[in-house]
């Protein structure tokens, strides 16, 4: 990395009070974006090989502090850098990230009495655009608040999207996602999806989000979204004090929708790690005392079927040792579950354990076994309860060896009256992420705000849920999710990070409610664990239906650190093939997965190195695999491949394929 070209390179222009409009391309040229003021009102276009993307949308904010409600400005001067930084992650889809941009900024004053400066700054990859607002410090402008946001997308035509609803299903982004035309929607979430006319794929969404409301996107035309900001129960969107900035707000453009899976658009516009030593932060695969409880075999609560006993945490740390897993998670250990925890959140304590869990006797065991506990702390979205307790919460878990800790917010509000999403879910995310890092915890964040690539800053932050994961076909009314959702995943929710999403069911035959199961087969579910990114992956089924099980080898050999990424093939709701480089070794694992369609696909091997050959093992359906009639049909096989190969697989009906690739001669480490 050392010697790799690195060209920072910036140029200052003076402008006075000129409509001139300013434009900057994307180091490959192929991407543009223009800047101009429009009547005072500053305004931005998007091309892609010199086609619109966006067409000339209206930027800005309506603040409360300000004179005029819309306001006008003047260009006061105008800045343009270049940067080529290849830069390393301690844990991703990728070891090295470049980023390599062209900046605008863009120093705007208000004309208005007031006289307040706005600075936008603009920045082009070759895989799309972002900009964010940036309020310098100022006399005349000090505390803010923002009432809305003005930022508008507006597409040349209506077109598909791929789009989830805001907070009218839930509150925590857990919907099936539609694809309708955009005018056929309303209100929606971010990251959308889009296909345009021209065969391209974009997605919007928003990266570093710090101290701000989430954006959400209001149609305001045929072919337009607005940004529209979570608000606080007041109604205010954002509170805050010049100097700030606002999270940046992203377009990736994909030429196909696997480009879409590997940008790393919102990795390189958040800050880089803010954590000295990351030593400590592993991405890992765990076992967890938590299908037994969405299966009604465990409670969370005390009593007869309580799950988190002393006794049953022992005997999955004793599986999880023999298997090569590195954590159990135990959900239910601490008083607070029993009456109806969700709606009672107040009565959580971090500290105290029910009386049939000894934490210490447990996590004795755990460093004998070489295994550690994860931590859980479900707060029932009483976030002030669990930050009263945070400290001395993390303080205890750090004292017995547990670094890594679930965290969950089942409830429609924070506090009884705030969003999740809103500025004040994103204030309070941020402090559990900031203290956990101070007793070197590692985070899960369920029922989260969405991602935005803070693990870039806090690494600790390793994956979130915030989309429906395969809980849901444990006890969905709607029968649990299709067979689409995962292949839609990749394009859509993933584009905001990790998920632990928790694959691995291996048992079929369960009954929470009649007609509502895993809606894949075994296969798809292996092929899962490489598809649905996540640094820490969890083999969701319940020991026992893993025991003499010849596809259970799949998961203990599967990696979950990865050196690069390819997506060879996939199109959004269909179908995807994703492959992935174990990260310090030469081994490759691959993943196939299908809707309800059965496809044959050709697969390829082009990222393997040449000269090279490879033992595959291939985990696909039979002939007789079908998700609703025969899911637990499995075929292994071994083949060797090189980069030259190509293989028909075929996948069946909500079915899937799994590949270990090991260069010959080598071994899985365990
Ligand atoms: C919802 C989470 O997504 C799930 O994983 C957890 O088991 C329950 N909340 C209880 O905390």
């Amino acid at each position: 990395m050392k010697n790799r070209f690195v060209t920072i390179f910036s140029m200052v222009i003076l402008l006075s009070c000129t409509n001139k409009p300013l434009q900057i391309s994307s180091p490959d040229q192929t991407v543009g974006i223009g800047f101009s003021l429009v009547d005072g009102q500053p305004k931005y276009a998007v091309t892609k090989n010199n086609k619109p993307v966006i067409e000339p949308s209206s930027l800005g904010f309506k603040i409360l502090q300000q004179t005029n409600q819309i306001n006008r400005y003047k260009v006061l001067s105008s800045e343009i850098h270049s940067v080529d930084k290849p830069w390393e992650q301690p844990w991703g889809e990728f070891r090295v990230v470049n980023d390599n941009h062209n900046e605008l900024i863009v120093h705007l004053m208000e004309t208005g009495a007031n006289k307040s400066l706005l600075d936008i700054q603009f920045r082009v990859f070759n895989d799309g655009v972002s900009f964010r607002y940036s309020f310098p410090e100022q006399n005349t402008l000090d505390s803010v608040i923002i009432l809305d946001e003005l930022t508008q997308f507006t597409f040349p035509e209506d077109q598909n999207v791929w789009w989830i609803p805001v907070h009218s299903e839930n509150s925590y982004y857990e919907s099936l996602y539609r694809k309708n035309r955009i005018s056929e929607t309303d209100t929606i979430n971010t990251p959308a999806t889009f296909e345009t006319k021209d065969g391209l794929f974009l997605s919007i969404h928003e990266a570093n989000l710090t101290d701000f409301a989430s954006m959400t996107l209001r149609k305001t035309d045929t072919c337009q979204y607005t940004s529209e900001l979570v608000p606080w129960s007041n109604g205010v969107k954002v509170y805050a004090k010049t100097p700030f900035v606002s999270p940046w707000r992203t377009l990736i453009i994909a030429e196909k929708p696997g480009d879409l899976v590997t940008s790393t658009l919102m990795l390189n516009l958040n800050d880089s790690c803010k954590l000295e030593d990351v030593s400590w932060i592993q991405p890992s695969k765990y076992i967890g005392i938590w299908w037994g409880m969405h299966l009604e075999k465990y409670t969370w609560g005390q009593g007869s079927k309580h799950g988190a006993t002393t006794e049953l945490t022992k005997n999955y740390i004793g599986f999880a040792s023999e298997n090569g897993f590195n954590g159990v998670l135990v959900e239910g250990w601490n008083e607070g579950w029993d009456g109806d925890w969700s709606k009672e959140g107040n009565k959580f304590s971090f500290t105290k354990s029910y009386p049939d869990f000894d934490l210490e006797e447990i996590t004795s065991y755990a460093v004998m076994k070489n295994v550690r506990l994860i931590g859980h702390h479900e707060t029932g979205g009483a976030a002030t309860n669990y930050e009263n307790q945070l400290e001395d919460a993390f303080a205890l878990y750090h004292k017995y060896g547990v670094n890594a800790v679930k965290t969950g917010y089942v409830n429609k509000y924070l506090d009884g009256t705030e969003w999740h999403d809103s500025q004040y879910g994103v204030r309070h995310y941020r402090k559990v992420i900031e203290t956990a890092a101070k007793y070197h915890i590692m985070i899960d964040n369920h029922e989260p705000v969405k991602g935005t690539g803070l693990q870039r800053t806090y690494p600790n932050l390793m994956t979130q849920e915030g989309g429906r994961g395969q809980e849901y076909d444990a006890w969905s009314s709607d029968g649990g999710n299709l067979p689409s959702h995962t292949v839609t995943l990749p394009f859509t929710r993933m584009l905001a990070g990790p998920f632990d999403f928790t694959p691995g069911t291996f048992n079929f035959n369960y009954s929470v409610r009649e007609g509502t199961r895993v809606n894949t087969t075994l296969a798809k579910q292996l092929a899962l664990f490489v598809v649905i990114y996540s640094p820490q992956q969890m083999a969701s089924d319940l020991p026992e239906n893993y025991v003499n099980q010849p596809a259970f080898q799949f998961i203990r050999d599967v990696a979950v650190d990865w050196e690069k990424t390819v997506v060879t093939d996939g199109q959004i709701g269909q179908y995807i093939t994703v492959a992935r480089q174990q990260r310090n070794s030469d081994n490759w694992f691959v993943g196939s997965i299908t809707n309800e369609n059965p496809r044959t696909l050709t697969l390829i091997f082009d990222f393997l190195d040449a000269g090279k050959t490879y033992e595959a093992i291939i985990y696909k359906d039979t002939d007789e695999s079908d998700w609703k009639k025969n899911p637990t049909a499995i075929t292994i096989e071994k083949m060797k491949i090189t980069k030259d190969s190509k293989i028909n697989i075929y996948l069946a009906s909500g079915g899937g394929a799994a590949i270990s690739l090991i260069p010959d001669g080598h071994k899985f480490p365990q």
